[in-house]
């Protein structure tokens, strides 16, 4: 089929090639000429693993190309899907949609035959309906132009595995043609055996942004428990994972610690309030101002345990901070807590260094003032605290002798609770956490151990058995 992906963002490039991948003649467009340069050369413009190699080998094919002009795709496409951004607007909660509305006030008037529209991006519910009347009267005369809503749940860092072989399939149309237009899209998908959700457009809209609330829910119950632990002096690991193995609870994404991030979960949860708030139901989805308070309080938190561990000044105080991006394997650091918290710790009058695989670019575009480095053991030079704030796999392969011996005091807080604190403390460091204040295990067992006692009777003393 031919397919055009209009926005070759973190979502589009890889919708884009994954679909070239399945066999489609897609055409991505952007108006950023950068980014169809680089993508046009097989170059990704951010990090995704495995996206190279499906953009390389939809470009060998001739599956797949790029083009910066919006009337080249209105007359490549059957379908045309829209990747572009919905960010948060400007002094509100509410979700921004002027580059999905360019983006049709741009394309539906130079449509040469009937085709449909289908929105990826993530939007307030009754955005198709809105934009169903738009653009029967923007189509030229003759032309049908149909909308339908396919909302994209993929995750950064697994957005090319999410989108070849995806959880679900939801899709929100109008009309029979427009759900088997789409059913043929992803036919080698609903082959494989994918479940395919086939609904009304408020329902595929509101599937996508009910997902991500349950989501950040979940990480923000799990953090509120950590507050709680570290007021009773206990341990929120453990108890993630013994709730966890109730499979109606389930221990994913519940993992404690400076809370979630991204171009997503943040301004999803906040847009869904506000239009809840236009629609009169405000009151059903109130506790979603709660789940982002209390997301924005474990950086709070973190930064006063830093403060705390400086002896309760950060000024002059030599500090690294292990992770910029807001999760491992994406450069991407929009609303990341790593980077919030290394920029308040600035504030404070630290001296920071922060490392990133990946994203130490993007963190010195979104904080010039602080100082990134590219290699680890020159971030802990002579650190006097350490922080590690998103959990990459090479931050657990540290050797915490070695690093001990690089920095000017041993003390690290783990941020999101993922290295093994247990070889850290051995090599000498002061390890602290979110939600970790119960007595260490060791010392429990140590102190319940048996001290050589009279008073316990040999093995076997005493025993009436045969
Ligand atoms: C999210 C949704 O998962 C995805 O389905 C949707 O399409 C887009 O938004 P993404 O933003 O890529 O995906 O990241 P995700 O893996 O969901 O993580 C979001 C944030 O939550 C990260 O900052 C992560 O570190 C944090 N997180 C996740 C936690 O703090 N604890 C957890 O247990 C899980």
């Amino acid at each position: 089929m031919r397919l055009t992906v209009i926005g070759t963002g973190y979502l589009g490039a890889v919708h884009a090639a994954c679909m070239a991948a399945i066999g489609h003649d897609v055409l991505g467009v952007d108006t950023d000429t950068e980014k169809i340069t680089a993508l046009a050369e097989g170059r990704p413009p951010f990090y995704e693993p495995g996206l190279d190699e499906v953009l390389t080998q939809g470009l060998a094919s001739g599956n797949l190309r790029f083009t910066t002009r919006l009337n080249e795709a209105a007359a490549h496409g059957e379908v045309h899907f829209i990747c572009v951004g919905t960010p948060q607007q400007a002094g509100s909660r509410a979700a921004d949609l002027r580059y999905v509305d360019s983006v049709v006030n741009g394309l539906v008037p130079h449509l040469r035959s009937s085709c449909l529209v289908v929105g990826k991006s993530t939007v307030p519910v009754g955005t198709t309906e809105r934009l169903t009347e738009h653009v029967a009267n923007l189509a030229p005369p003759g032309v049908r132009a149909e909308v339908a809503w396919n909302p994209e749940f993929l995750r950064e860092g697994y957005a090319v595995e999410d989108t070849l072989r995806p959880d679900r399939i939801v899709t929100g149309v109008n009309s029979s043609q427009a759900d088997e237009t789409l059913r043929r899209v992803y036919a080698p998908m609903l082959s494989a055996g994918v479940p395919y959700i086939s609904t009304d457009p408020n329902t595929a809209e509101l599937v996508k942004v009910a997902a991500n609330s349950f989501l950040a829910t979940k990480i923000s119950f799990i953090n509120a428990m950590a507050e709680v632990c570290d007021a009773a002096g206990a341990d929120v690991v453990t108890l993630a994972d013994a709730i966890g193995h109730d499979t109606r609870i389930g221990r994913r994404f519940l993992n404690a610690g400076v809370g979630f991030g991204g171009g997503c979960l943040p301004k999803d949860i906040r847009a869904f309030a506000a239009r809840a708030q236009e629609l009169g139901a405000g009151p059903a989805v109130a506790f979603l101002d709660q789940v982002d308070e209390i997301n924005g309080r474990q950086r709070t938190r973190t930064v006063a345990l830093a403060r705390r561990m400086a002896g309760g000044d950060l000024t002059g105080r030599s500090v690294a901070v292990l992770g910029a991006t807001f999760k491992p394997d994406s450069d991407d650091v929009r609303d990341s807590p790593a980077l919030a918290i290394a920029a308040a710790l600035r504030e404070e009058g630290a001296d920071v260094r922060v490392h990133d695989p990946e994203g130490t670019a993007n963190a010195a575009l979104a904080h010039p003032e602080l100082y990134c480095e590219t290699d680890v053991l020159t971030a802990c030079q002579n650190a006097e605290l350490v922080l590690h704030l998103t959990e990459w796999a090479q931050y657990r392969e540290l050797d915490p002798v070695k690093l001990s011996r690089v920095v000017r005091v041993p003390v690290l807080i783990d941020g999101r609770n993922a290295l093994a604190h247990d070889e850290w403390r051995s090599a000498g460091w002061t390890v602290k956490a979110l939600g970790r204040s119960a007595p260490s295990p060791r010392r429990i067992l140590a102190a319940a151990e048996p001290a050589p006692s009279r008073l316990v009777p040999p093995p076997g003393a005493n025993s009436t058995a045969p």
